[in-house]
């Protein structure tokens, strides 16, 4: 029998997924969920059987993704809690730990991950922990899943809030930067598209070559400048300016965010 995955809130991230699932030539059955049917046609369109009841879908699956919001995570957990049972479920939800899941449905297999938005090209990040009794055979069925979608690394549960505030948001963080550049390539008489062009390529390129020489980002800065050249000029001028501690601000204030959502959440 065909494999089949249900995913339930399909959204931004769920439809991102459903999206990429498809798109990968995943061979199981996709079915999708959520309340509102009509914005479900275009999942249809590609391929997907869609639906709003969450109970039949996760019945008839045997993988179950959980994307809506944190705050609707317990209510669809508690409606399908009965059809999950022995059953592997990924969710995506920030800030919810696994301890909450496993009360409500303490029979299912759960997983938390975190993507990021990239899913939808096939290039998220994504990390994820899982619950004791996940076993070795979930434990591929999860990688081969996660992978149709980017890369992903399996991490302990204690560093899923700064994975969320990192690579999770980070997607929102690299966009303006992308869009500075853009915006600078204006200001030195490019052409729009080609200048948003040249930064969106100029930002994945120095992502891919990191990953793949595994060479320190500093190495990298230091092979493109050239002594009295023009790289060291606006080195010059961003070092003088608060880019790093912004950075690192903004991850540490929604890591900050995402502890103070656990507190409420769980309490
Ligand atoms: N967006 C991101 O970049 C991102 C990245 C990583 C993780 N996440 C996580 O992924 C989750 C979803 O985020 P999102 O941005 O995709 O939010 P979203 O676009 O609002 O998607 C959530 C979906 O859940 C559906 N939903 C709500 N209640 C439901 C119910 N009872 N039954 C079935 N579907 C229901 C909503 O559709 P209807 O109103 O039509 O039901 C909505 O489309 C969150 O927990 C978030 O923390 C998001």
């Amino acid at each position: 029998m065909r494999e089949s995955v249900a995913v339930i809130g399909a959204g931004v991230i769920g439809g991102a997924i459903v999206k990429s699932l498809l798109k990968s030539g995943y061979n199981g059955k996709v079915v999708a969920t959520r309340r509102d049917i009509e914005k479900l046609r275009e999942l249809e369109k590609l391929g997907a059987t869609v639906t709003t009841d969450n109970r039949k879908a996760a019945k008839e699956s045997d993988i179950v993704f959980i994307c809506v919001k944190p705050n609707d995570a317990e209510k669809v957990l508690e409606e399908i809690s009965k059809e999950i049972e022995g059953k592997l479920v990924i969710s995506t939800a920030a800030t919810i730990p696994l301890m909450f899941y496993k009360k409500i449905a303490p029979k299912a297999r759960f997983v938390r991950s975190m993507p990021n938005i990239a899913v939808l090209v096939q290039e998220a990040f994504t990390a994820y922990c899982c619950d004791e009794s996940v076993t070795p055979d979930d434990e591929k069925k999860i990688k081969k899943i996660l992978s149709t979608m980017g890369i992903c690394e399996e991490v302990e549960e204690k560093y899923m809030d700064a994975i969320t505030a990192l690579s999770g948001s980070g997607p929102g963080y690299i966009s303006i930067i992308i869009e500075a550049l853009m915006y600078a390539g204006l200001k030195v008489g490019l052409p729009r598209n080609l200048s948003l062009r040249s930064s969106a390529q100029t930002v994945l390129g120095t992502g891919r070559l990191i990953l793949e020489t595994r060479e320190h980002p500093a190495k990298i800065k230091d092979m493109v400048t050239t002594p009295g050249g023009t790289t060291i000029e606006a080195i010059y001028e961003l070092e003088g300016s608060q880019i790093r501690q912004a950075l690192m601000k903004a991850v540490e204030k929604a890591a900050k965010k995402c502890y103070e959502l656990q507190e409420k959440l769980i309490n």
